[in-house]
């Protein structure tokens, strides 16, 4: 490990550095901007969970990042890094707690998390206008690049608006006019049922029942038994990680398999082949589908796998863009930290070449994206549509 390995330098490597850097200045002529920091680790801080409902979320995410991170050379900026990891356990009650050990104890230049939107929201509210850079590799309130967005706040993943809009579009497409609603009682299920609801009651569906249940449980039976009392034309939900496994086995062992259409968001994803038949025939309108042939995707997928012994999933490429991003506005400013204006001008700017498609980012900082829909078939997410084109969350809010 380098002398500066942790970021705590003497004040003996300081001069040392100072004046080494003046040296060069005299001889060269050229004035370095960032002598000391240029020699300094990059600290990427990172909250996600590895524990309950949403380990195998935070893991991929965490684990991709780090694959990108190291497929440029292990650097970001021409500097090393060093990652300062936290286990948020999903749980907004610690959320203020970890944020601040890692923007003022260890005082990390990116801040890379969370999975679940309560933790992002609090972690929005905390970082806005700071100088550390947030990039949020998957919560998806839509508040977050809405009112809290901020020059400084990044989102590589999704909204709930931008992944369950067009989803009513497409169930009224299907012949879908009843729906019952089942979701994670939090801020992203509400939101996720009430951008769902945006387009499906205007375009003249009903929701026969919204049936918001608690986080992060996975008890189903009372709420299958008024599914089965009121026989819609399908079911339309968000849950996502363990629980959503459990969900799509009781669904089928309730014999609504094949009968009541099952439709989400996340729901199949990462999650399809554990599930086994239980999960045929869900369709779901998600921005990637690890069937997508692009040669991004193809070379991404083999490496992730040979990386983790694992399948490549949404959550894996967010991490994968992450690093992605990073590695653009830190290139643009060439490993200079302090320069915070034009890093994230550049971050803004950038084009991510993702395994979901080329996509860049809207003024809230908010990736602009194409939203598929998808089908399990064979234990696999296939391609069998568009369900929006190019879409940008409307940022409600940002007067960024
Ligand atoms: C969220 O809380 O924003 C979230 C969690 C898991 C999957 C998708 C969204």
């Amino acid at each position: 490990m380098s002398k500066f390995g942790k970021n705590e330098m003497t004040r003996r490597d300081f001069v040392k550095t100072a004046s080494t850097a003046l040296a060069v200045t005299a001889v060269s002529g050229i004035v370095p901007t960032f002598a000391i920091g240029g020699t300094a680790k990059v600290k990427v801080g990172v909250l996600l969970p590895f524990t309950g409902t949403y380990a195998m979320l935070g893991t991929h995410i965490l684990a991709a990042m780090k694959l990108r991170i190291a497929q440029n050379g292990d650097k970001l900026g021409g500097r090393e890094v060093e990652f300062i990891v936290i286990d948020s356990e999903a749980d907004v009650s610690k959320s203020t707690q970890h944020t601040n050990k890692l923007i003022k104890k260890e005082a990390v230049d990116f801040l890379v998390g969370p999975v679940h939107s309560g933790i992002g929201m609090n972690m929005a509210r905390m970082v806005k206008g700071k100088k550390v850079i947030m990039i949020v590799p998957n919560a998806g309130a839509n508040q977050i690049t809405g009112e809290f967005c901020a020059p400084n706040i990044f989102r590589t993943s999704f909204s709930s608006w931008q992944t369950a809009y067009p989803a009513g579009d497409a169930m009224l497409k299907a012949g879908h006019k009843k729906v019952a609603l089942m979701y994670f009682n939090y801020a992203f299920g509400k939101q996720t049922a009430a951008a769902f609801k945006e387009s499906f009651i205007p375009g003249g569906g009903e929701i026969v029942a919204d049936m918001p249940t608690p986080f992060p449980k996975g008890e189903f039976q009372s709420y299958f038994t008024k599914v089965a009392a009121l026989k819609p034309d399908a079911v339309f939900t968000f849950y996502s990680g363990g629980v959503a496994i459990k969900f799509m086995k009781d669904y089928a062992a309730a014999g609504f398999q094949g009968k009541i259409p099952l439709w989400g968001t996340f729901l199949t994803e990462g999650t399809s082949h554990k599930a086994g038949s239980a999960s045929e025939g869900i369709l779901t309108t998600l921005h990637y589908s690890s069937e997508l042939e692009n040669a991004t995707n193809v070379k991404f997928k083999k490496d992730f796998k040979g990386a983790t012994g694992d399948e490549a999933d949404v959550f894996a490429i967010q991490g994968f863009d992450t690093g992605s991003l990073m590695i653009q506005g830190m290139d643009a400013v060439k490993g200079d930290t302090g320069a915070t204006e034009a890093l994230t001008k550049a971050m803004n700017s950038s084009k991510i070449d993702s395994p979901r498609g080329m996509f860049s980012f809207s003024k809230a900082n908010h990736p602009i994206q194409d939203i598929y829909l998808r089908e399990v078939k064979g234990g696999l997410n296939k391609v069998v549509g568009v369900a929006a084109k190019a879409l940008e969350d409307p940022a409600i809010g940002c007067k960024a």
